[in-house]
C-alpha cells in the first residue's frame, strides 16, 4: 500500500494542472473481505493519494492513514465536512476541525500554497462498525478563507 500510495502522488505530482472536464480515476482507499472504500478527486484542479492501512468493518478508534497531496492554498486552519448518503438519502452531516490555530493536530498544519504534504499517522475517529449497505460520502478540506483545499467523492461498500 505504501508504494501505491507513493506511486500514486508521484503521478499526482506530475499531472498537468487544469485536467480539464475529464473525470479523475477512482482510487481503491482500502479493500477487505467485508469492506471497500473507492475514492475519486472531485477538485478539478487536482488528483490526491489516500489510503487506509487497514479495512475493518469493525472501525478501531485509530486507524492508520496515508495521504499525499500539493496545497493549493495555505492551511493555518483546515477543516473536513463530510455528507454521508445511502441510496440518495442523507444520513449524516459533520464538520471537524483537523488544523486550527490554537490547535494543530498535526505537523503539517500551517504549511504554505505550493507545499507538499505526506502524512503517514494515525488519526483519531470514533470506533464502530459500519452497517453492512452502501454508502455515498462527499469530503471536503477547505482552509481559513473557506477555499477548497480537497474534494472527494467515495464509495463505501460493506459485505
Ligand atoms: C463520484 O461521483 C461521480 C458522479 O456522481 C460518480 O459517477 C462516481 O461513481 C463517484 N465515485 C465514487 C468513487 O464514488
Ligand atoms: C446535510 O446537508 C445537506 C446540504 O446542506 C442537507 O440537504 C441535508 O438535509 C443535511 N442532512 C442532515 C442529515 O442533516
Amino acid at each position: 500500500m505504501q508504494g501505491l500510495t507513493a506511486a500514486l502522488l508521484v503521478w499526482t505530482l506530475m499531472s498537468p494542472q487544469g485536467h480539464g472536464r475529464e473525470a479523475w480515476p477512482t482510487h481503491t482507499a482500502c479493500r477487505d473481505e467485508s469492506l471497500q472504500i473507492l475514492y475519486q478527486s472531485c477538485d478539478p484542479l487536482q488528483d490526491f493519494g489516500f489510503s487506509v492501512d487497514q479495512c475493518p468493518k469493525q472501525l478501531k478508534p485509530n486507524l492508520n492513514i496515508r495521504f499525499g497531496i500539493i496545497l493549493r492554498e495555505g492551511i493555518e486552519e483546515l477543516f473536513l465536512d463530510v455528507a454521508l448518503f445511502s441510496k440518495g438519502l442523507s444520513i449524516l452531516n459533520f464538520s471537524y476541525p483537523i488544523c486550527e490555530v490554537d490547535l494543530p493536530k498535526f505537523s503539517f498544519c500551517g504549511r504554505r500554497k505550493g507545499e507538499q504534504i505526506y502524512y503517514a499517522g494515525p488519526v483519531n475517529n470514533p470506533g464502530f462498525e459500519i452497517p453492512e449497505g452502501e454508502y455515498q460520502v462527499l469530503l471536503e478540506l477547505y482552509n481559513q478563507d473557506h477555499s477548497t483545499v480537497a474534494c472527494a467523492n467515495a464509495t463505501i461498500l460493506c459485505f
